[in-house]
């Protein structure tokens, strides 16, 4: 069986290239509310810093949970240092952090707002140029009262978990929750819930959760959208792209085959940006299930008319702003553009049928990696083909041989 004896040895090669795939780390460390004073954090949460430390350089990641959720990534040399200026903080103003020197690169995102809107012809497609009343209510994010829920940290990876159990605005009361899981990875792995997003040592996860929340009485097919500002130090002022590709098989992601990654022009361009990435859906029920699955759609994204004004208030505006002249003029150059996504499908029972959305995401820095082949299925794959393959080699051969020997049988046999 000489085949065997090439096959073993392969296999081990390719066991030994997947192990070593996973190769580098980064060395996590966080730090809720650095340096902040008592009287102002005396228990409550507002902002987390994680260090991410790699051979080469040092991801920070800065995690505003607070009002407006933000997070905002920052790759520095191992040199840099982040400080929180606590009184700029308490007053929402650009001045609240800033970095001992420039950051090689700065990505941020905001959670900006919700939209619910009235899907009356059940397509699933929230429609952006409808703004009447009777379409669609804005919720504001910063109107959410977000507690924290969830610490936890250990030299591989950190998590941070805020809730919401209100929404008031005005007259408009909400009930019900809406919760964000902020995970920080050090590490190549698959996430361990659904979808089993790929995670690199330069991600993180985050997922999102929208359970029993009240809908707008008067609506009778709620759906909800969410429209996230996306905020890059990129040096091309060209637009975000959006790339959906299948990926190999649903190994992970049982029955989603689609990745979605949205990169700025310096990921795409030269793996050196941010970039978020996920599968295109999104569960309805706690229990993650194909079956109690839905669409996560996402839409173009637009250049924000206002920037500093969506951005007032966060730790991305300060990241991007604080060391710079005038809040005016800091996000000039700075690519910042908005998309949105909804939840939903058609003939999928709108909100109201499980009244829970959950969708989860990556955020990071290089390129969005892509799922490769796992071991299980490159085994499956060189066993259910190369099997069959070599079996038709070798008989094909010793047919030919028969025939060939036959032949000369006969030839001998003629004379
Ligand atoms: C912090 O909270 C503790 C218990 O909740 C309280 O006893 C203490 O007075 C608070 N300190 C300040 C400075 O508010
Ligand atoms: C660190 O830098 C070295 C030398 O430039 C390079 O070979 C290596 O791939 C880098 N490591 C990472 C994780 O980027
Ligand atoms: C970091 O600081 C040390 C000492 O201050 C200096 O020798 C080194 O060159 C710095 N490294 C970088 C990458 O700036
Ligand atoms: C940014 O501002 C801080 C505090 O004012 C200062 O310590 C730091 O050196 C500045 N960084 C740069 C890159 O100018
Ligand atoms: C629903 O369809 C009707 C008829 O096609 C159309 O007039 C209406 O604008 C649609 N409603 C929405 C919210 O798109
Ligand atoms: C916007 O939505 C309302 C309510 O569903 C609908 O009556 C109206 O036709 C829609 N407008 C457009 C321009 O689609
Ligand atoms: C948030 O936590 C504080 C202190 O634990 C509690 O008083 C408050 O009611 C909580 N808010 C919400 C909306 O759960
Ligand atoms: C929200 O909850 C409060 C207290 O549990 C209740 O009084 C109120 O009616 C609820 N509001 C809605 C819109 O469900
Ligand atoms: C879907 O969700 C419902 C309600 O939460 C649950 O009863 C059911 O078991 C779930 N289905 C699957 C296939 O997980
Ligand atoms: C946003 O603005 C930039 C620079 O002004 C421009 O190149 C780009 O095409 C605009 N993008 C969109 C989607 O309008
Ligand atoms: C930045 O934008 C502001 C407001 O639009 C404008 O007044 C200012 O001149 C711009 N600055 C630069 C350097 O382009
Ligand atoms: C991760 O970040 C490093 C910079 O430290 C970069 O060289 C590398 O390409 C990134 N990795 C991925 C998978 O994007």
């Amino acid at each position: 069986m000489a085949w065997i004896r090439v096959l073993i040895p392969s296999l081990w090669i390719v066991a030994y290239y997947c192990a070593t795939v996973k190769g580098w780390e980064r060395e996590i460390t966080s730090e809720l509310n650095p340096g902040c004073p008592d009287i102002l954090c005396n228990g409550t949460f507002r902002i987390a810093h994680i260090k991410a430390k790699g051979p080469n350089d040092t991801l920070h990641y800065v995690w505003d949970l607070t009002k407006k959720p933000s997070l905002l990534l920052a790759l520095t040399t191992h040199n840099a240092t982040v400080s929180f200026d606590w009184d700029c903080i308490g007053n929402g103003k650009e001045c609240s952090m800033s970095f001992s020197e420039k950051p090689l690169y700065r990505f941020g995102i905001v959670f900006n707002k919700m939209w619910e809107f009235n899907d009356v012809n059940d397509t699933g497609i929230f429609d952006q140029t409808n703004k009447s009343n009777s379409y669609v209510r804005v919720l504001n994010t910063e109107h959410f009262s977000w507690n924290r829920t969830v610490f936890d940290q250990d030299s591989r990876s950190v998590s941070i978990g805020v809730k919401s159990e209100k929404y008031v605005n005005g007259n408009t009361v909400k009930n019900g929750t809406v919760k964000l899981l902020v995970k920080g990875f050090g590490y190549l792995d698959h996430s361990e819930m659904l979808p089993h997003l790929l995670h690199t040592p330069n991600t993180s996860q985050v997922d999102f959760v929208i359970d029993g929340l009240t809908t707008e009485p008067s609506f009778s097919n709620s759906r909800f959208a969410l429209e996230l500002v996306l905020v890059g130090s990129d040096q091309t002022a060209s637009n975000i792209q959006i790339v959906e590709h299948q990926s190999l098989d649903d190994e992970h992601a049982p029955g989603v085959f689609t990745l979605v990654d949205v990169e700025t022009p310096d990921s795409a361009g030269s793996a050196k940006g941010g970039y978020l990435q996920w599968r295109p859906v999104a569960y309805i029920s706690s229990v993650r299930d194909v079956a109690n699955s839905t669409d996560a759609t996402i839409y173009s994204p637009q250049n924000v008319t206002n920037p500093v004004e969506d951005l007032k208030g966060t730790l991305v505006l300060s990241g991007f702003c604080s060391n710079d002249t005038g809040t005016e003029t800091c996000l000039n150059a700075t690519l910042v553009q908005a998309t949105a996504v909804s939840f939903g499908l058609k003939e999928d029972g709108f909100y109201k049928k499980t009244k829970y959305m959950a969708w989860t995401f990556t955020m990071g820095y290089g390129k969005p990696p892509d799922e490769d082949f796992s071991l299980l299925v490159i085994l499956v794959i060189s066993i259910g083909l190369g099997l069959p393959a070599l079996l038709i080699i070798v008989s094909g051969l010793v047919m030919l041989i028969r025939r060939v020997s036959r032949k000369k049988d006969d030839l001998f046999l003629g004379r």
